[in-house]
């Protein structure tokens, strides 16, 4: 049994079903956007570096790629409601076609945010993607346009997903047992 700072960890998603499920998202997205000259992947630091580095080799497209680190004011397991730029993009996505990737969509609050602030950079189409979404949890009205996973509303880390800082590099999906 894996287990970080004593609490017991319980798979819920295996790497091969991830694997699948990256593919098939890499594949819809390469379609949606074949028609796209200019097309950038924006991925959120550091949750869904992982995400990231799979799904873009899972797009058969010129594509850039680049990083927008938030952080949440307040710690904690839970979003505060209010984000704070970290590091902004180095890419100009005026009149590009972003596609937003994030490791998981919860209260909704921090997409709502970035995707407001990245509405204002005048890109030419801007959607979304997120690995898992806990849609149970939603505070604010936001859906992703492509969602890897639907997850129960529990604690998970791994695959980019941290609790405390570790647990990013597990290969699949485990659930932090209380
Ligand atoms: P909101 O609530 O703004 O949250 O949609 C999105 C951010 O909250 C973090 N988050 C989690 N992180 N395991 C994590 O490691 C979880 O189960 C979890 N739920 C929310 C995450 O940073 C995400 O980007």
């Amino acid at each position: 049994m894996r287990e970080i700072r004593g609490k017991s960890l319980s798979l819920l998603i295996k790497e091969d079903d991830i694997r699948r499920r990256v593919r098939e998202l890499g594949k819809e997205i390469e379609e949606d956007f074949s028609d796209s000259e200019d097309f950038v992947v924006v991925g959120l630091l550091k949750g869904a570096f992982v995400f990231v580095a799979d799904l873009v080799r899972e797009i058969d497209l010129p594509a850039r790629i680049d990083f927008l680190w938030v952080s949440s004011y307040g710690q904690g397991m839970e979003s505060s409601g209010s984000i704070r730029i970290v590091k902004d993009l180095d890419t100009d996505i005026e009149g590009r076609d972003v596609l937003l990737v994030d490791d998981i969509l919860d209260t909704g609050i921090t997409l709502r945010e970035v995707y407001d602030f990245l509405k204002i950079k005048n890109p030419s189409r801007l959607k979304t993607c997120v690995f898992l979404d806990k849609k149970g949890r939603r505070k604010v009205e936001f859906e992703a346009d492509y969602v890897g996973f639907e997850v129960p509303n529990v604690f998970l880390v791994g695959y980019g997903l941290d609790w405390g800082e570790l647990g990013r590099n597990l290969k699949g999906v485990y659930a932090v047992e209380d």
